[in-house]
């Protein structure tokens, strides 16, 4: 983590939390947060809970995402999402290309790529998500895949969107597993990241975060973000609990 990348820690809530239970978190959050954080801090609830957790975190500089949109505006897609929805439910961010989102709802990198330039178009800021499943790290794919996920989420995107993107690097074998890559191994992926930034955005490569996320806990934290390419974590289990979400926020100084 570099001292001119704020640190950003995210949490996604996947499919947890009815909109009571929403709100009651997002409260802790917003009350337990020290004001003099250095990390940015998001939260992604579930559609269902956007609003709700918007009204709570009104006036907070917690900031808010979905979890996933559909490309299109606005039509008969029954079931979709637009990310113009997510921006008027109090959205400045949006999930896509979360390995879940791959593996139990087939979406394909040009899907991915459809959905992060929507979102751009709409004015949020996406997350993409790329990792390698556990066979691909043992077949030595790491790097190609995520190579490809990149290029492949990030194509046609346009020059003005450069400084507005995150990317988060999780390892499909690190996601709800207690299996957490070792800081090496992700500064490793990480740095490579870094380096097809510089390929793909120019200058705007060292200002973008690229957060780590698999089994993030407030005792593996520190170690992660004390490594020179994570800007960042995406925290899935870890951050359905007000306490260790707040702990590994404060993790990022
Ligand atoms: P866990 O922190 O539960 O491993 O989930 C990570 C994740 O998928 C965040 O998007």
């Amino acid at each position: 983590m570099t001292t001119e990348r704020q640190p950003l820690i995210a949490g996604n809530w996947k499919m947890y939390k009815t909109q009571g239970e929403a709100r009651a978190l997002a409260r802790e959050i917003r009350q337990g947060l020290n004001p003099g954080a250095r990390a940015e801090v998001m939260v992604a609830p579930p559609y269902t809970a956007l609003a709700a957790v918007a009204g709570e975190l009104a006036g907070s500089p917690i900031r808010l995402s979905a979890q996933d949109t559909f490309w299109e505006g606005q039509g008969a897609y029954t079931g979709a999402i637009s990310p113009v929805m997510l921006l008027d439910a109090g959205c400045h961010y949006v999930i896509v290309g979360h390995s879940e989102r791959r593996q139990h709802f087939g979406d394909t990198n040009r899907d991915i790529n459809r959905k992060l330039l929507a979102a751009l178009v709409a004015g949020l800021v996406p997350i993409l998500c790329i990792g390698e499943t556990i066979e691909e790290r043992q077949a030595e794919k790491t790097l190609k895949v995520v190579a490809e996920q990149l290029r492949d989420g990030l194509a046609g995107l346009p020059g003005e969107a450069r400084e507005r993107l995150v990317i988060a690097y999780e390892p499909v074998w690190a996601i709800g597993t207690g299996l957490t890559a070792t800081p090496e191994q992700a500064q490793e992926v990480h740095a490579f990241i870094r380096s097809l930034l510089r390929e793909f955005l120019g200058a705007a490569a060292e200002t973008t975060r690229v957060l780590y996320g698999g089994s993030v806990t407030p005792d593996n934290a520190l170690s992660l973000l004390s490594q020179g390419d994570i800007d960042g974590a995406l925290v899935g289990g870890a951050s359905l609990k007000s306490d260790s979400f707040l702990k590994i926020i404060a993790a990022a100084g």
